[in-house]
């Protein structure tokens, strides 16, 4: 049966021009949420092979804007709203990258989407905190790069850390969500939250304390 389902994404992903099957997690979220509308900037974190980034530019068309990340390369052209790609580690993006995309650093992101997954090892802890150390990456950047009003929407492992990444994101959000679409196997401990409209202060000390103990940089460098 769940093998049945799996071929229900992946063929319908065939048939509708999608990347990947990962397409319809976020489609069904937004399609409830209606955070990717016409015009939004997007910040696609762990974006490969594309097809969240498919779903973004589509639905942001035709002036919104969505800058992609990954650790690997990913190529090829999208339809809708201009797609900027970087390979990099989503920990690494400064200034000077979003600069060298002809972009102002100082204009935050309206959405930050980010589907990124540590390389799964077979153990449940370990990949959860893996999980864990990404997430709170995200929220380091949604303090730095997400517009005040702005959303999220972040995959996570589920297990013991979930509770304090919660808490962490009820701390910065107005609302927080948890979201299992259907496409999501329900065997996995894969979630999504979304959280909706960032406060318009968030306390400084609290994020230069989660940069100081956030992960070291796991690939050097930028491509695009
Ligand atoms: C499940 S895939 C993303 C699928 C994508 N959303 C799509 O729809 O095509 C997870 C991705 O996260 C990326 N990733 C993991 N850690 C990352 C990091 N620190 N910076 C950038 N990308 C990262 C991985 O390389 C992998 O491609």
């Amino acid at each position: 049966m769940a093998r049945e389902i799996q071929d229900h994404w992946f063929k319908e992903a065939k048939r509708q021009g999608y990347r990947s099957r990962a397409a319809f997690k976020l489609i069904e979220i937004d399609d409830k949420r209606r955070i990717l509308t016409k015009g939004r900037r997007v910040l696609d974190l762990g974006c490969a092979p594309g097809s969240w980034t498919q779903v973004a530019a589509q639905r942001t068309a035709p002036n919104g804007i969505v800058v992609g990340i990954d650790l690997q390369v990913v190529t090829g052209s999208f339809r809708g709203s201009p797609v900027h790609l970087l390979q990099g580690d989503a920990a690494e993006l400064s200034d000077e990258t979003l600069e060298e995309l002809g972009l102002d650093p100082s204009s935050p992101f309206d959405v930050l989407l980010s589907d990124m997954a540590p390389s799964t090892t077979g153990s449940r802890d370990t990949d959860h905190y893996g999980s864990m150390r990404l997430c709170n990456l995200v929220l380091d950047l949604a303090a730095m790069r997400l517009s005040s009003g702005g959303d999220l929407i972040m995959k996570m492992f589920e297990g013991p850390g979930s509770k304090d990444l919660l808490e962490r994101a009820r701390s910065m959000f107005e609302t927080v969500r948890p979201a299992k679409p259907k496409a999501s196997r329900s065997v996995s401990r894969e979630m999504f939250i979304v959280c909706l409209k960032r406060s318009k202060s968030i306390a400084v000390d609290h994020i230069r304390d989660e940069l100081a103990g956030g992960p070291p940089p796991l690939t050097g460098g930028w491509g695009s």
